[in-house]
């Protein structure tokens, strides 16, 4: 009896840890930045139950409009190994740093996700990608290169 709840004590403080982990490699990674409503404006002050809802203003370039999924519906839709997987494979259009997540370790990614799941399910799926020169329905900022010769493209992305 003794033994297993030893066990299951140190299992309690473990995953108290992954949680506590994840938030601040969330936090240090600057995902908030664009995954979370108004996180710049607000100089990061909005509460966790808030993070990562995504964002229905899109960000417009070269590549089209693209908005910063829900990471809080889109992980209730993934176990822990799927969510590895697709973080370590994952290629998406700028201004997301899809290489930063193949550098996260996968036992940092594992936290990330405890503590994503721990804040539960929120908020509705972001708007769906807009081609460039496609009809926009929502606000969106302007990323405007100041000429051809700054904009190379980006040959990893391919259309969803
Ligand atoms: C500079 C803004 C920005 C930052 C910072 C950012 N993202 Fe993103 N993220 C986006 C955008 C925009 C998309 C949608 C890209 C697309 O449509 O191809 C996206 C897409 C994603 C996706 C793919 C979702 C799907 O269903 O395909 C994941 C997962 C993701 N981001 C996780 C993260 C994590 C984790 C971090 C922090 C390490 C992060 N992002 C930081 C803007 C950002």
């Amino acid at each position: 009896m003794i033994a297993i709840f030893i066990g299951l004590q140190s299992n309690v403080y473990a995953s108290k840890d992954a949680v506590a982990n994840g938030e601040y490699i969330i936090r240090i990674t600057g995902c908030n930045d664009c995954h979370t409503p108004s996180y710049p404006e607000k100089g990061g002050n909005i509460p966790t139950s808030q993070w990562l809802t995504g964002n229905s203003i899109g960000y417009k370039g070269p590549w089209g409009v693209t908005y910063p999924a829900n990471l809080r519906l889109l992980m209730q839709n993934l176990t822990e190994e799927q969510w590895v997987n697709f973080a370590k494979n994952l290629k998406a259009r700028p201004p997301m740093p899809w290489f930063t997540l193949h550098m996260i370790s996968e036992s940092d990614l594992r936290d990330i996700y405890q503590f994503v799941r721990s804040l539960g399910p929120a908020g509705v799926q972001s708007p769906n990608f807009v081609p460039p020169g496609g009809v926009i329905k929502t606000q969106y900022i302007d990323f405007v290169p100041t000429s051809t010769k700054h904009w190379n493209g980006f040959s990893h992305i391919t259309a969803k």
